[in-house]
């Protein structure tokens, strides 16, 4: 008697688990957990293809990723009147939100992904389409961690007002009361400012475009977190309208706010702890990067479609300080943890060359 009620459990866990593991086949040959997910797919394929040139780390994919921040952001836990979060608003109400000051040069993904949009015939919201590219963006950078993705955003019935978007000569506390607003810690700022590895400037020198804001842009490394802490220095040609562009190596152009928070004591520590640390930079990314991805969103009513995001490629290279640089020209701003002990790159001083624009 006790075999066969032993038995019976065992063939009960064995339905159990292929009820668990059931996964439906797509049209396309794709398998998912979800039939939802589906319908996906062909959406990522092409966006791979066509959007990102094959799965490349480069302008389109920079903007991509640039643009899931100023949809999600226009979100308030305390004032509902500054939007919907991660709604596709900054697309569906363009006229508008692309006349506020913080969105200058999002116009450039806007068109990049308007053929895109309009292809989908609302198979899937605008919303979701945006997100989706963003987080499949990440995955031809070398270094990201998976995105995760979740699927079902509801479209914006009305476009977010201006200043939700912080801006580069914005002060340290602006930027962490308009992102504590939304719902991020100084920790989740500094986490989300990973971004800024994949990353350069168009808009900021008026005569100079794709300005890295790294020596690797192509690369989620943690270069971004190492040169943001060094000595700026005023190069020829990267001088600007405002004064504020500076860098420690030429070619290269620093925000103020990165600059700024990576030496304020409320961040400054969060800042360097992703020095010469992938890990911690992509564990504190993605978390983060996944509550703004689905900010003003009911999640309950969503579906997990994580795996119709692509496997990201490795990252095989080693933090250093660029050439001609040293632990000595580093602003060390974290008091209570000295910076990371890191080697320089071998060879003469070289200027990092700007982002091919798309
Ligand atoms: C603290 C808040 C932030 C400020 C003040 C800020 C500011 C900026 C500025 C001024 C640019 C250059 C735009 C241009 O001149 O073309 C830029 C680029 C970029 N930002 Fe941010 N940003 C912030 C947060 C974020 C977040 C949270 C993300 C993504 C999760 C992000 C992703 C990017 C990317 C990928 C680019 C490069 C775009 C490209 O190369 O086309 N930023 N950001």
């Amino acid at each position: 008697m006790a075999f066969q009620i032993l038995a019976l459990f065992a063939a009960l866990a064995t339905v159990s688990n292929a009820a668990l593991t059931r996964r439906v086949t797509c049209p396309d040959g794709n398998t998912a957990t979800n039939a939802a997910c589906c319908v996906l797919f062909p959406i990522v394929e092409n966006i791979q293809t066509h959007l990102f040139d094959g799965g490349e780390c480069g302008d389109e994919a920079h903007g991509a990723l640039r643009l899931t921040f100023h949809d999600a952001i226009g979100f308030s836990n305390t004032n509902p009147s500054l939007g919907t979060g991660a709604d596709g608003s900054i697309f569906i109400f363009q006229d508008i939100e692309l006349g506020f000051h913080a969105n200058i040069g999002i116009d450039d993904p806007i068109n990049n992904e308007t053929p895109f949009i309009n292809a989908l015939n609302g198979s899937i919201s605008v919303a979701d389409f945006i997100q989706l590219a963003g987080a499949v963006s990440l995955t031809n950078c070398p270094g990201a961690a998976r995105p995760t993705f979740m699927f079902g955003r509801k479209d914006a019935v009305a476009p977010a007002p201006d200043l939700t978007v912080p801006e580069p000569f914005d002060s340290v506390d602006s930027i962490l009361a308009r992102m504590g607003d939304a719902g991020f810690s100084p920790a989740e700022v500094v986490a989300l400012l990973a971004s800024h590895t994949v990353a350069g400037a168009d808009n900021i020198d008026p005569n100079l475009v794709g300005l890295p804001f790294d020596s690797t842009p192509s690369t989620f490394d943690t270069q971004f977190f190492i040169e943001t802490q060094l000595r700026g220095t005023m190069f020829p040609g990267t001088g600007g309208n405002q004064g504020e562009v500076e860098a420690p190596i030429p070619g290269e152009l620093r925000l103020q706010s990165d600059s700024e928070l990576a030496r304020d004591s409320r961040t400054a520590c969060f800042w360097q702890a992703n020095v010469a640390n992938l890990a911690h930079m992509t564990q504190t990314f993605s978390s983060a990067f996944a509550k703004m991805q689905v900010l003003g969103q009911d999640v309950s009513q969503m579906v997990d479609c994580s795996e119709v995001i692509p496997i990201p490629k490795p990252f095989t290279g080693q933090a250093m300080f660029p050439a001609g640089i040293t632990q000595n020209d580093v602003e060390q701003a974290c008091a209570s943890t000295p910076f990371p002990t890191i080697p320089t790159t071998p060879g003469p001083v070289t200027s990092v060359a700007a982002i091919p624009q798309s």
